[in-house]
């Protein structure tokens, strides 16, 4: 049966995840705080509001009639979903997931506190005397990360004392919306650090994709493969860990795990109750069904037979470097005109200096150097350039 599914985020992943609801013949209302953002470009209907503002969110809310309302960003004012379920409206995963993953706090006390979870030692900080006093309670080096922000955004590293009030003012100015409050973690020398796709089903068991691997750079991922090289022990601890707090905050549909694993072991660090920037990779057929498939499905309530391991694969990201719009791409071709090669063009209208405009995939058999696959996906990344015509 045709169901209304509304989409409060519109970029590359929501984009992909409408394509894949399309296939099983869904209807889709796209909103986003801008117009012709990409996955508007492939839905139904689209609405332009500001998704942080309640009663702009119980209007489209009240005019679409919404069967299933699906976040694709954290920048929500999430506290509705609890109303918008009680109504019978299906939240995905859960208005709790996302509510909870709104803010670092909720979840990472979740995580920590009440299931015991192993995570860096963390304080929180309102002020900058507080915050004195949380680097003092974790140890140097700390990282320190606004409550409301993603990307990266005011997030800085404190190695000694003098790096303190700028972390603070850098946290101020990085931040969204109005809350000055700032996590201190300890900073964590991990080895590598993987997202673990979990799927969480309305009937049938827990599902995990194999770990992917990646690389931040400024906050944001600029390459992602699949799979990690993951010890069979730290691999069983994190499918544990993800197990637990996708149980914990209920519901159905695909979780981005982030783990950070260490020589001490694995360490939860953060949650996407959807699905996952890194987690790209899959649309280089790496599985039989990628992570927006696997989405669509559960959030569906459609079964999910297995998840199989199809290729090896690798994203690398497509970057803008400057201010403009309507941009024009090349070196598309010489990408193209390599085997086991893909791309993905978002189509967002306007470019800014770092921001993701498009991916390039790589593939191979199920059994291939992922390293080798990785290292094409960059250098054909690299190909690519983006220029603004406007
Ligand atoms: N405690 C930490 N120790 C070491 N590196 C960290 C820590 N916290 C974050 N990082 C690095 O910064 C990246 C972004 O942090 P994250 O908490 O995932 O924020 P975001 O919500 O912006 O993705 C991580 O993927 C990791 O590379
Ligand atoms: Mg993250």
């Amino acid at each position: 049966m045709q169901k209304k599914i509304m989409l409060l985020g519109s970029g590359e992943l929501g984009k992909e995840f409408v394509i894949s609801v399309k296939r099983l013949g869904q209807y889709v209302i796209a909103v986003d705080s801008y117009h012709d953002a990409p996955a508007q470009q492939v839905a139904d209907a689209r609405e332009v509001i500001n998704m942080l503002d309640g009663a702009e969110l119980d209007r489209i809310v009240a005019k679409h009639q919404p069967d299933i309302i699906v976040p694709e960003i954290e920048a929500i004012r999430t506290e509705r979903f609890y109303d918008y379920e009680t109504q019978g409206i299906q939240v995905v995963p859960s208005a709790k997931a996302a509510n909870f993953t709104m803010n670092r706090r909720a979840i990472r006390d979740l995580a920590a506190r009440e299931l015991g979870l192993r995570t860096a030692n963390y304080r929180y900080a309102g002020t900058l005397e507080a915050l004195q006093a949380a680097v003092e309670a974790v140890g140097m080096p700390c990282v320190v990360k606004p409550l409301m922000s993603s990307s990266g955004k005011g997030q800085s590293v404190i190695r000694s004392a003098a790096d303190i009030e700028t972390a603070w003012n850098y946290a101020q100015h990085g931040k969204r919306g109005d809350q000055v409050e700032v996590i201190v973690e300890a900073f964590v020398h991990f080895t590598s650090e993987i997202t673990l796709l979990t799927v969480t089903q309305q009937q049938g068991p827990t599902l995990f994709c194999l770990p992917i691997g990646h690389r931040q750079e400024r906050g944001d991922y600029q390459e992602s493969w699949q799979p990690a090289a993951v010890p069979v022990d730290q691999l069983a601890e994190a499918q544990d860990m993800a197990a637990k707090v996708t149980q914990a905050l209920g519901g159905a549909g695909i979780f981005g795990v982030e783990f950070f694993l260490a020589p001490e072991g694995v360490y939860f660090s953060e949650l996407s109750p959807r699905p996952h920037d890194t987690g790209m990779v899959t649309l280089a057929g790496t599985q039989n069904l990628s992570e927006f498939d696997l989405h669509a499905r559960a959030v569906l309530g459609l079964p999910i037979a297995a998840i199989t391991h199809e290729r090896n694969g690798a994203s690398a990201v497509i970057l803008a470097d400057r201010e403009g719009s309507e941009p024009v791409f090349t070196g598309v071709a010489e990408v193209l005109s390599q085997p086991n090669a893909d791309i993905r063009l978002f189509g967002k209208p306007t470019t800014r200096p770092y921001r993701r405009m498009g991916v390039v995939l790589t593939y191979d058999k199920p059994d291939a150097d992922v390293e080798a696959i990785k290292a094409r996906a960059i250098a054909l990344a690299r190909l690519v350039k983006v220029e603004p015509s406007k």
